[in-house]
């Protein structure tokens, strides 16, 4: 049962904004690795007051935590003392969650995201502007979880969360080795700089997989039949041309290497699109092939492919 607090005496540094699959899948990993400083970790809500709430955690094992838990509301002052924010909510959830936070948190906050798709980055590096004692990090991860319930995660399976730094002020050592502890559990962490490589290959493995279970209807296994690879092929090659307009040399071969291994790794899986499709959720659409078609735009290039799935996907929103 959630209660409503005072302020919390002792006030965590670390915060985690979003309390989806990945957020609290996060919180727990986390609490985990660095056991001795557990009440310094917190998630953050959508609501204004502060609360305490049971969580619950079914590991890889399949053992269950629990956990007592402080969500911090968007009025407690405490959030002035959170100096690592890790943002796991949806893209397109990023600005509106995160902007009106950067006042009330410490003027030395570290911020990263870590969402499917690009594009939030350009907004908050820009907003960061104003706060020059903040820094942004962006990653990505290939972890899965499975939300049972609203205050239960299950860890469904382990793949790699690849960081690096963006801009503003950098991670303090301290902090990044809270981060770096992450690895104990059996858990890859790479840090990467530049960073933005390794967001395009992520983006690639979600242009292709993502739209393409969504639209067919299917787990993502079933794209490695013969019949999609024309298409996978143009979505890749779409993509990298951008890129490199982008700045962002890629290659399209290992791309597409990659995108199959990912459609092998999660072959039972449906894919977050899929999903949120089937619940009437709201896609990342926009962040992902959308994202390919604005920089092809900014470009003056065609990408009629990805064109066509932003198109595709939207209309699916809308049935
Ligand atoms: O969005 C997703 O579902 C995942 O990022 C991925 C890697 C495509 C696997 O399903």
């Amino acid at each position: 049962m959630a209660n409503t607090l005072t302020i919390p005496s002792n006030s965590p540094n670390i915060a985690i904004l979003g309390a989806g699959a990945i957020g609290q899948l996060m919180y727990h990993q986390l609490c985990q690795s660095n056991e001795q400083s557990v009440n310094s970790i917190a998630l953050i809500s959508r609501q204004t007051d502060t609360q305490q709430q049971q969580l619950q955690f079914t590991d890889h094992s399949g053992l269950i935590h629990s956990k007592d838990t402080l969500i911090l509301g968007t009025n407690d002052p405490g959030l002035a003392e959170v100096n690592l924010l890790l943002v796991c909510v949806k893209a397109y959830q990023v600005a509106t969650a995160l902007l009106p936070l950067l006042n009330k948190l410490s003027p030395q906050c570290h911020i990263v995201l870590l969402h499917n798709g690009l594009g939030p980055h350009l907004v908050v590096a820009e907003a960061l502007a104003q706060h020059p004692g903040q820094g942004l990090t962006l990653g990505t991860t290939s972890q899965a979880a499975l939300k049972i319930s609203q205050w239960h995660v299950k860890h469904t399976g382990f793949g790699v969360t690849q960081l690096g730094y963006y801009c503003g002020c950098k991670l303090t050592s301290e902090l990044k080795a809270r981060i770096d502890k992450l690895h104990q559990d059996n858990q890859a962490l790479e840090w990467h700089q530049p960073v933005l490589a390794v967001l395009w290959q992520k983006l690639a493995i979600n242009a292709v997989i993502n739209p393409l279970t969504a639209l067919y209807h299917c787990a993502n296994g079933q794209l490695a039949n013969d019949e999609y690879r024309q298409q996978i092929t143009a979505i890749i090659d779409e993509l990298v041309n951008v890129a490199k307009w982008d700045g962002i040399e890629l290659d399209p071969a290992l791309i597409s290497t990659r995108v199959y291994q990912v459609i092998k790794l999660t072959a039972a899986n449906f894919s977050s699109m899929y999903q949120d499709v089937a619940h009437h959720r709201a896609t990342e659409i926009n962040y992902i092939n959308g994202y390919i078609c604005q920089q092809a735009q900014l470009h003056r290039l065609a990408a009629p492919h990805n064109q066509q799935l932003l198109e595709q996907v939207l209309q699916l929103n809308r049935l």
